[in-house]
Protein backbone atom coordinates (compact mmCIF):
# COMPACT_ATOMS: atom_id res chain seq x y z
CA UNK A 1 0.00 0.00 0.00
CA UNK A 2 2.60 2.73 0.96
CA UNK A 3 5.12 1.78 -2.08
CA UNK A 4 1.47 2.56 -4.23
CA UNK A 5 1.60 6.15 -3.04
CA UNK A 6 5.33 6.32 -3.07
CA UNK A 7 5.90 5.57 -6.35
CA UNK A 8 3.83 8.12 -8.35
CA UNK A 9 4.96 10.89 -6.28
CA UNK A 10 8.06 10.43 -7.44
CA UNK A 11 7.18 10.06 -11.33
CA UNK A 12 5.48 13.41 -10.68
CA UNK A 13 8.64 15.04 -8.97
CA UNK A 14 11.01 13.06 -11.64
CA UNK A 15 8.58 14.56 -14.21
CA UNK A 16 8.26 17.73 -13.02
CA UNK A 17 12.34 18.57 -12.90
CA UNK A 18 12.55 17.08 -16.33
CA UNK A 19 10.07 19.41 -18.10
CA UNK A 20 9.67 22.62 -15.61
CA UNK A 21 12.90 22.92 -13.50
CA UNK A 22 15.27 22.19 -16.01
CA UNK A 23 14.66 23.84 -18.68
CA UNK A 24 15.34 27.24 -20.32
CA UNK A 25 13.00 28.76 -22.79
CA UNK A 26 14.43 31.39 -25.14
CA UNK A 27 11.33 33.60 -26.82
CA UNK A 28 12.66 35.25 -29.91
CA UNK A 29 10.41 38.21 -31.36
CA UNK A 30 10.36 40.20 -34.26
CA UNK A 31 10.58 43.99 -33.82
CA UNK A 32 11.72 44.58 -37.62
CA UNK A 33 9.25 45.74 -40.04
CA UNK A 34 9.78 42.59 -42.48
CA UNK A 35 9.70 39.31 -41.77
CA UNK A 36 13.10 36.80 -39.72
CA UNK A 37 14.20 33.60 -40.24
CA UNK A 38 15.45 32.69 -36.97
CA UNK A 39 18.39 29.77 -37.03
CA UNK A 40 19.36 27.94 -34.50
CA UNK A 41 22.64 25.81 -33.56
CA UNK A 42 23.54 23.55 -30.98
CA UNK A 43 27.48 23.03 -29.98
CA UNK A 44 29.66 20.44 -28.89
CA UNK A 45 27.75 17.41 -31.06
CA UNK A 46 25.14 17.90 -28.68
CA UNK A 47 21.43 17.08 -30.57
CA UNK A 48 19.85 20.44 -31.89
CA UNK A 49 17.07 21.98 -30.70
CA UNK A 50 13.25 21.24 -31.38
CA UNK A 51 13.53 23.63 -34.22
CA UNK A 52 16.60 25.02 -35.94
CA UNK A 53 14.85 27.44 -37.87
CA UNK A 54 11.48 29.30 -38.22
CA UNK A 55 9.99 32.45 -40.07
CA UNK A 56 8.63 34.76 -37.63
CA UNK A 57 6.50 37.69 -39.19
CA UNK A 58 7.05 41.48 -38.10
CA UNK A 59 5.82 41.10 -34.78
CA UNK A 60 5.27 37.71 -34.25
CA UNK A 61 7.28 35.87 -31.36
CA UNK A 62 8.01 32.33 -30.93
CA UNK A 63 9.94 30.44 -27.95
CA UNK A 64 11.89 26.92 -27.81
CA UNK A 65 13.23 25.44 -25.23
CA UNK A 66 16.76 24.06 -24.02
CA UNK A 67 18.21 21.97 -21.27
CA UNK A 68 20.75 22.72 -18.43
CA UNK A 69 23.95 22.60 -19.97
CA UNK A 70 22.79 23.71 -23.54
CA UNK A 71 25.13 25.79 -25.73
CA UNK A 72 24.88 26.75 -28.93
CA UNK A 73 24.20 29.96 -31.29
CA UNK A 74 21.10 31.95 -32.63
CA UNK A 75 20.81 34.45 -36.00
CA UNK A 76 18.39 35.64 -38.03
CA UNK A 77 18.17 35.05 -41.58
CA UNK A 78 16.40 38.12 -43.75
CA UNK A 79 14.79 38.00 -47.00
CA UNK A 80 14.67 34.67 -47.74
CA UNK A 81 12.40 32.65 -50.18
CA UNK A 82 11.70 29.59 -52.11
CA UNK A 83 10.65 31.35 -55.32
CA UNK A 84 14.17 29.57 -56.83
CA UNK A 85 13.04 26.10 -56.27
CA UNK A 86 14.76 25.75 -53.05
CA UNK A 87 14.62 28.38 -49.77
CA UNK A 88 17.19 31.01 -49.80
CA UNK A 89 18.25 33.64 -47.78
CA UNK A 90 19.82 37.00 -48.73
CA UNK A 91 21.70 37.26 -45.24
CA UNK A 92 22.78 34.65 -42.87
CA UNK A 93 21.92 31.66 -44.66
CA UNK A 94 22.70 28.38 -43.57
CA UNK A 95 22.89 26.46 -47.16
CA UNK A 96 20.63 23.94 -45.78
CA UNK A 97 17.55 24.86 -49.25
CA UNK A 98 15.25 24.46 -46.11
CA UNK A 99 13.60 26.95 -43.22
CA UNK A 100 15.47 24.03 -40.76
CA UNK A 101 19.03 24.72 -40.29
CA UNK A 102 19.40 20.56 -40.08
CA UNK A 103 22.63 21.40 -37.75
CA UNK A 104 24.52 24.36 -40.12
CA UNK A 105 25.90 27.45 -38.98
CA UNK A 106 25.07 30.99 -40.71
CA UNK A 107 27.66 31.78 -43.21
CA UNK A 108 28.97 34.95 -42.99
CA UNK A 109 27.87 38.13 -42.17
CA UNK A 110 25.50 37.24 -39.72
CA UNK A 111 24.90 39.08 -36.42
CA UNK A 112 25.29 35.92 -33.51
CA UNK A 113 23.60 35.25 -30.31
CA UNK A 114 25.71 32.87 -28.54
CA UNK A 115 25.00 30.69 -25.30
CA UNK A 116 26.71 28.76 -22.56
CA UNK A 117 24.12 27.88 -19.89
CA UNK A 118 24.96 26.59 -16.60
CA UNK A 119 25.76 28.44 -13.37
CA UNK A 120 25.76 31.48 -14.64
CA UNK A 121 24.75 31.59 -17.93
CA UNK A 122 27.37 33.06 -20.27
CA UNK A 123 25.95 34.87 -22.95
CA UNK A 124 27.16 37.43 -26.27
CA UNK A 125 26.47 38.80 -29.19
CA UNK A 126 29.18 38.31 -31.77
CA UNK A 127 29.73 40.67 -34.75
CA UNK A 128 33.17 38.58 -35.42
CA UNK A 129 31.16 37.18 -37.87
CA UNK A 130 30.38 40.45 -39.70
CA UNK A 131 26.67 41.78 -39.48
CA UNK A 132 23.63 41.66 -40.71
CA UNK A 133 20.73 42.21 -38.17
CA UNK A 134 20.50 44.83 -35.23
CA UNK A 135 19.50 42.07 -31.94
CA UNK A 136 19.39 42.34 -28.40
CA UNK A 137 19.26 39.73 -25.39
CA UNK A 138 17.37 40.09 -22.44
CA UNK A 139 16.99 37.75 -19.68
CA UNK A 140 14.49 37.21 -17.79
CA UNK A 141 14.25 36.55 -14.15
CA UNK A 142 17.29 34.85 -13.55
CA UNK A 143 19.53 35.93 -10.39
CA UNK A 144 22.55 37.93 -10.15
CA UNK A 145 24.20 39.64 -13.01
CA UNK A 146 21.58 39.35 -15.89
CA UNK A 147 22.42 42.42 -18.13
CA UNK A 148 20.32 43.54 -21.21
CA UNK A 149 22.54 42.92 -24.12
CA UNK A 150 21.97 44.89 -27.39
CA UNK A 151 23.60 45.79 -30.83
CA UNK A 152 21.10 47.73 -32.41
CA UNK A 153 22.81 50.07 -34.85
CA UNK A 154 22.94 49.38 -38.24
CA UNK A 155 26.01 48.48 -39.03
CA UNK A 156 25.66 48.01 -42.76
CA UNK A 157 24.74 51.92 -42.91
CA UNK A 158 28.16 52.57 -42.28
CA UNK A 159 30.20 49.53 -43.40
CA UNK A 160 33.52 50.44 -45.70
CA UNK A 161 32.99 49.42 -49.34
CA UNK A 162 35.99 46.90 -48.81
CA UNK A 163 33.31 45.06 -46.20
CA UNK A 164 30.26 45.35 -47.41
CA UNK A 165 28.09 42.82 -49.21
CA UNK A 166 25.28 44.39 -51.64
CA UNK A 167 22.26 43.81 -53.87
CA UNK A 168 22.38 44.45 -57.32
CA UNK A 169 20.38 48.32 -56.51
CA UNK A 170 22.95 49.20 -53.98
CA UNK A 171 22.15 48.57 -51.11
CA UNK A 172 24.08 47.46 -48.21
CA UNK A 173 22.61 44.46 -46.74
CA UNK A 174 25.63 42.82 -44.75
CA UNK A 175 29.44 43.81 -43.41
CA UNK A 176 31.87 41.32 -43.12
CA UNK A 177 34.24 40.93 -40.78
CA UNK A 178 37.84 42.12 -41.71
CA UNK A 179 39.07 38.79 -41.21
CA UNK A 180 36.11 37.45 -43.60
CA UNK A 181 36.80 40.00 -46.24
CA UNK A 182 40.15 41.00 -46.45
CA UNK A 183 41.75 36.88 -44.10
CA UNK A 184 45.07 38.54 -43.24
CA UNK A 185 46.08 37.05 -39.91
CA UNK A 186 46.07 40.76 -38.02
CA UNK A 187 42.24 40.61 -38.64
CA UNK A 188 41.67 36.82 -37.79
CA UNK A 189 43.97 36.86 -35.17
CA UNK A 190 45.43 33.55 -36.48
CA UNK A 191 49.56 32.67 -37.09
CA UNK A 192 52.20 35.16 -35.11
CA UNK A 193 48.55 37.55 -34.07
CA UNK A 194 47.14 34.17 -32.45
CA UNK A 195 47.19 36.21 -28.92
CA UNK A 196 45.19 39.20 -27.10
CA UNK A 197 48.36 40.83 -27.32
CA UNK A 198 49.46 40.49 -30.29
CA UNK A 199 46.06 41.14 -31.54
CA UNK A 200 44.48 44.07 -30.81
CA UNK A 201 41.56 46.17 -31.73
CA UNK A 202 42.08 47.17 -35.30
CA UNK A 203 40.66 49.95 -37.77
CA UNK A 204 37.81 47.69 -38.76
CA UNK A 205 37.26 46.40 -35.54
CA UNK A 206 36.83 49.55 -34.34
CA UNK A 207 34.21 50.63 -36.65
CA UNK A 208 31.72 48.32 -35.38
CA UNK A 209 32.88 47.85 -31.23
CA UNK A 210 31.92 52.07 -32.24
CA UNK A 211 28.48 50.97 -33.14
CA UNK A 212 27.86 48.29 -30.83
CA UNK A 213 30.00 48.61 -27.85
CA UNK A 214 28.47 45.34 -25.76
CA UNK A 215 29.16 43.31 -28.84
CA UNK A 216 32.09 41.53 -29.58
CA UNK A 217 34.13 43.11 -32.67
CA UNK A 218 36.84 40.77 -33.07
CA UNK A 219 37.89 37.45 -31.93
CA UNK A 220 39.91 38.54 -28.66
CA UNK A 221 37.21 41.43 -27.53
CA UNK A 222 36.30 39.40 -24.71
CA UNK A 223 36.78 41.25 -21.77
CA UNK A 224 33.73 43.72 -22.15
CA UNK A 225 31.70 41.26 -24.71
CA UNK A 226 30.63 38.46 -22.15
CA UNK A 227 27.72 38.55 -19.83
CA UNK A 228 26.71 36.17 -17.26
CA UNK A 229 23.75 35.52 -15.17
CA UNK A 230 22.82 33.00 -12.24
CA UNK A 231 20.73 30.34 -12.57
CA UNK A 232 16.71 30.36 -13.59
CA UNK A 233 17.10 32.42 -16.09
CA UNK A 234 14.93 32.53 -19.45
CA UNK A 235 16.13 35.05 -22.21
CA UNK A 236 14.30 37.21 -24.87
CA UNK A 237 15.83 37.03 -28.41
CA UNK A 238 14.62 40.55 -29.78
CA UNK A 239 15.04 41.20 -33.74
CA UNK A 240 15.63 45.13 -34.65
CA UNK A 241 15.32 45.73 -30.52
C1 LIG B 1 42.59 50.34 -42.20
O1 LIG B 1 43.99 50.25 -42.21
C2 LIG B 1 44.51 49.67 -43.40
C3 LIG B 1 46.01 49.47 -43.22
O2 LIG B 1 46.62 50.57 -42.63
C4 LIG B 1 44.16 50.59 -44.59
O3 LIG B 1 44.65 50.03 -45.80
C5 LIG B 1 42.66 50.73 -44.67
O4 LIG B 1 42.28 51.64 -45.70
C6 LIG B 1 42.08 51.22 -43.35
N1 LIG B 1 40.64 51.12 -43.44
C7 LIG B 1 39.81 51.96 -42.81
C8 LIG B 1 38.36 51.74 -43.02
O5 LIG B 1 40.18 52.85 -42.08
Amino acid sequence: MESRVKMPLLVVLLFSLVSGGLSITFTFKNNCPFTVWPGTLTGGNKPQLSSTGFELAPGASNSIDAGVGWSGRFWGRTTCSSSTGSFKCETADCGSSQVACNGAGAIPPASLVEFTLGSPDFYDISLVDGFNLALSVTPQGGSGGCPSVGCSANVNSVCPAELAVKRTDGTTVGCKSACGALGSPEYCCSGAHNTPETCPPTNYSKIFKDQCPQAYSYAYDDKTSTFTCGTGANYLITFCP
